[in-house]
């Protein structure tokens, strides 16, 4: 039978995770080589419902609450385009980002998924639609999301998130950012739990948190496209004290950023839910970025990416 295809990427956050389930901005970037593919085909009777599987090994805890965001979605994309009746298809995920990494894999799971349905069952659906239903199987896998990552997934600029909307930005400096998995993952949900309940216990530190990161955020985008590295960099590295003081970071990431500093880059934190997963540092010159990736190896790195600034360039 015929075959629907489906694609989307992964994303790394720059600023702004955490404070953006808040209504803070944040500022991610798209990771267009992890690529994410999901075919679906037909099962013969609708009666089968939908299955999914990974084309590469993931742990039994994501497969299950992948499977379990993705088939809420499957019902939701049946609900919205009226296909109920003959929704019964086979997900087959090919996902190159690593999961609980930060990296955006359940959401860019879920639009791949998406996209696949609508190509399987001939449905056209516009840019809200997309995002409604990846936004469905993200509330599933990690409670509150902001939407960012449903965003990242699909964009192929960098993006200036505010409350379920983006403005598109490009980059306006030569550096390079150096993104580092520090081999443990962490699950987005309890991270986003983590600092529910710390804000709960302790009420003022939420608008402290949210306005602090918020001005940051702010201020980085404008460093951003105006082209000033060294201040964009200063600021990755202010975030993450802010990140590290909510309780999100781990001593590997702590490590990771020492690490990236020592070694010249102009900036570093965390990127994405925490508890593990990535940092992420902005080095000036591919030189540095080099050095700055070894150390990151040094220091216990389980594997680095390299992704130049020009790719999102006002003229890339
Ligand atoms: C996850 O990539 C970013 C968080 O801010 C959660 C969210 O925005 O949904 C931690």
């Amino acid at each position: 039978g015929r075959t629907g295809v489906g694609r989307a990427h992964g994303k790394a956050i720059l600023l702004g995770e955490h404070a953006v389930v808040y209504g803070a901005p944040a500022l991610a970037v798209p990771l267009p080589r992890l690529t994410v593919t999901a075919r679906a085909t037909r099962l013969p009777s609708p009666a089968d419902g939908v299955s999914f599987a990974m084309a590469r090994p993931a742990s039994a805890p994501v497969r299950l609450r992948a499977a379990d965001g993705l088939r809420r979605l499957a019902a939701e994309f049946a609900a919205m385009t009226g296909v109920r009746e003959r929704m019964g298809a086979e997900v087959l995920i090919d996902c190159a980002v690593p999961h609980g990494r930060g990296l955006g894999s359940s959401a860019a799971c879920a639009r791949a998924a998406v996209l696949a349905f609508a190509d399987l069952f001939d449905r056209r659906l516009d840019a809200g639609e997309v995002f409604d239903l990846v936004q469905t199987s993200e509330r599933m896998a990690h409670g509150r999301a902001s939407g960012i990552d449903a965003l990242a997934t699909g964009s192929s600029v960098p993006l200036l998130f505010r409350s379920g909307t983006a403005r598109e930005l490009r980059i306006g400096f030569d550096g390079l950012f150096v993104i580092a998995d520090s081999g443990t993952s962490g699950s987005t949900r309890d991270a986003v739990e983590l600092v529910r309940r710390r804000f709960e216990r302790a009420p003022g530190t939420r608008a402290s948190f949210v306005d602090r990161v918020a001005d940051l955020t702010d201020a980085a985008a404008r460093d951003l496209t105006d082209g000033r590295a060294a201040d964009f960099g200063a600021r990755l590295t202010d975030n993450h004290a802010l990140l590290r003081d909510v309780g999100v970071s781990t001593d590997r990431i702590d490590a990771l950023v020492d690490a990236a500093l020592a070694a010249g880059a102009l900036g570093a934190k965390i990127s994405g839910g925490g508890l593990g997963g990535c940092a992420v540092a902005l080095a000036a010159d591919p030189d540095r970025a080099h050095a700055v990736e070894r150390d990151l190896h040094d220091a216990g790195a389980a594997r680095t990416w390299i992704v130049p600034a020009g790719r999102y360039a006002a003229h890339a």
